[in-house]
């Protein structure tokens, strides 16, 4: 098919603008063909592009050599089209397309790039494979739901920018090329050409530079910064992702949560025209943990975790008394309406909650007002009472008990309330919990390598009244740490940091960094410590998760215009790719062994 040039037609009108007010005009418009529909004689054209589309048709009797060059369109090919809108007869209105009303009748056709056959169809929800998707992305990129994603976090990007600013904030570039951050993940690294066997490391974060930023009076900074982390992926983390960055000189948590509220609502408003009721409720890491089994819990809905441990310690029921007496925690859940399950139901959760970790998973269910079936026959007359009560358990209720090392058992129910969230439909998707989890230890103990590390960063303050913990009982010491959650799921992390080199020197030293160490690695921060650094502390909100949630997605992966999959690989341009040998000489690096990646080490 002869394709042709634009010259002098002008697109007048995107695909998703024409309406019945336009009848009667000329218009112009450019993009795809989404559908060819052949009805008795006439051609009706879909054309798309990211506003929408209108449809065209095209009539044998108008002008018939324009007719059969519509007939040659196939899907995606790119035309521009002339033609005078009409408003479409009685019974052919399409109520869902916001360009429904009208159509255009087609006057002239351009042809102006033909498309060879698309090898998955462009349509809602899309049937191809994600690995099909991902490498021919830039036509899964037109469909609607993709071309919705990207807008929304350009919104957000925006709003961002737009709130940050106003409150006074700066947006500051930091180096790409770094010097290892302390993320906790691997560092993807850069060989110097100019300084052979010396490397830059792609930051996972602009922590030290942020910081440092504030100790050059730069009171308040923000970036929305890539951030790039050698990790294993799952659904909400990718190799590289995206943070907006913020750091704020002379405050507390009030500040920082005051600002990062505004901006949530900010980007709620802008994305979804939603008001968020602000300032978000806290809970302590301790009662996240007791209550709901996790760090980051989805408060959308109850199904809290009871403890009954003090009630059940003296039971007949022998594994929990003696679980009891090792240390060890009784929690329960109790699944409100689940009396009804059958034996086969409670097998299934059991098999669950040993996937997870438990021994077990005992039950009994509530009826005339007292416990039935399971472990109640072991169950005296007040521990009876006392799991009632404080279940607050009515008729026609399953409660599920879990008895183990405390850190188990919060496993294990906080996964089976998630599970039991999702069984049940107990929240919907238009519904946003947010919650700050603040008091988190600083240190957490790791078990492999014998040794505490930081919990999150080795950058976070401890809390005045537990400085003198540091040397003696780290494991008490609690942060000045802050996470954001929502729908279960960690949106944010930040804290309050280390803005004295004596102190920052003693964290350094829980973790087991010599002071040779410490020098070598953040010799530039400690120095920088040392000339006038103000109190200080920050946040970073993830934008790709926020953007997941916003619009409803199960992963991060489509919020991201060009992912990688789980295994890091990109499969539309195919990196990493092979080095040339000239450019590993010039690097000084030889090569001893290249891994293959084993069958099934790319899955997606
Ligand atoms: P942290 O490592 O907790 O903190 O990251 C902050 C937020 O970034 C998002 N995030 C990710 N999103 C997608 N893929 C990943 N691999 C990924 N890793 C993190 C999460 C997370 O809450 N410098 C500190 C922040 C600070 O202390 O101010 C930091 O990077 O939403
Ligand atoms: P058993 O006495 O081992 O037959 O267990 C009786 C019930 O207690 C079964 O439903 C087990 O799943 C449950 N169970 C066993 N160990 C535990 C545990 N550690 N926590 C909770 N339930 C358990």
């Amino acid at each position: 098919m002869k394709l042709e040039q634009m010259g002098a037609l002008q697109r007048t009108h995107n695909c998703g603008a024409l309406r019945k007010e336009d009848a009667g005009n000329e218009a112009v418009l450019m993009g795809w063909v989404h559908h060819r529909r052949d009805l008795g004689g006439l051609f009706f054209i879909d054309l798309r592009d990211r506003h929408g589309t209108t449809q065209v048709v095209f009539r044998p009797d108008d002008d018939s050599e324009l007719h059969a060059k519509a007939g040659e369109l196939g899907a995606e090919y790119v035309i521009a089209v002339r033609g005078e809108v009409s408003q479409r007869p009685d019974g052919t209105i399409n109520p869902d397309l916001p360009t429904g009303e009208v159509e255009l009748v087609a006057r002239e056709l351009l042809v102006l790039n033909a498309s060879l056959t698309p090898p998955f169809v462009l349509e809602e929800p899309v049937k191809a494979s994600d690995e099909l998707r991902l490498e021919y992305r830039y036509l899964d990129l037109r469909r609607p739901h993709m071309q919705r994603l990207i807008e929304a976090r350009h919104v957000a990007a925006h709003a961002t920018r737009a709130y940050l600013t106003e409150q006074g904030f700066l947006e500051i570039e930091t180096p790409l090329l770094a010097k290892k951050t302390p993320e906790g993940a691997r560092d993807f690294v850069v060989p110097s050409r100019v300084h052979p066997g010396k490397v830059y490391a792609l930051p996972q974060s602009p922590q030290l530079y942020k910081q440092i930023l504030m100790v050059g009076g730069c009171d308040r900074y923000f970036q929305i910064a890539r951030c790039l982390r050698d990790e294993d992926l799952r659904s909400d983390r990718q190799p590289e992702h995206t943070q907006i960055d913020f750091e704020m000189s002379f405050v507390t948590e009030d500040d920082v949560f005051g600002v990062a509220e505004g901006l949530m609502q900010s980007i709620w408003r802008a994305v979804r025209g939603d008001e968020l009721t602000i300032p978000f409720p806290r809970l302590a890491y301790r009662d996240a943990m007791q209550r709901y089994g996790t760090d980051k819990p989805d408060v959308r809905f109850g199904l809290e975790i009871v403890d009954l441990t003090s009630a059940l310690r003296e039971s007949e029921f022998k594994v929990f008394r003696s679980v009891i007496e090792g240390g060890g925690v009784v929690r329960c859940l109790n699944a409100s309406g689940c009396a009804g399950w059958s034996r086969k139901d409670i097998d299934t959760k059991e098999a669950l909650a040993k996937k997870w970790g438990a021994k077990g998973l005992a039950w009994a269910k509530v009826d005339g007002g007292s416990l039935m079936g399971g472990i109640s026959r072991f169950m005296s007359e007040g521990e009876v009472a006392a799991i009632i009560e404080g279940t607050a358990a009515t008729d026609g209720d399953i409660i599920l008990f879990v008895a183990d090392k405390e850190a188990t058992v919060a496993r294990v129910l906080g996964n089976l309330r998630v599970a039991l969230r999702d069984e049940l439909s107990l929240v919907s998707a238009d519904e946003f919990a947010f919650t700050w989890v603040t008091e988190f230890p600083l240190f957490a103990w790791n078990e492999d390598a014998g040794a505490w590390e930081a919990e999150h960063h080795m950058f976070s303050m401890p809390r005045e009244q537990d400085l003198e913990l540091l040397e003696t009982d780290p494991g008490k010491v609690l942060g000045r740490l802050y996470d954001l959650v929502c729908n279960g799921f960690e949106l944010a992390s930040g804290s309050i940091r280390i803005h004295r080199r004596d102190i920052q020197e003693r964290v350094m030293k829980v973790v087991g960094m010599s002071a040779a160490d410490a020098d070598r690695r953040f010799g530039f921060l400690l120095k920088a410590l040392e000339y006038g650094a103000p109190p200080h502390g920050g946040l970073a909100p993830g934008l790709d998760r926020i953007i997941m949630i916003l619009t409803g997605e199960a992963g991060i992966r489509d919020t991201i215009a060009f992912p990688k999959t789980y295994s890091g690989l990109s499969l539309m341009d195919g990196s990493p790719s092979d080095v040339e040998q000239e450019v590993l000489d010039e690097l000084g690096i030889r090569l001893v062994e290249k891994r293959v990646p084993a069958a099934g080490e790319n899955d997606d």
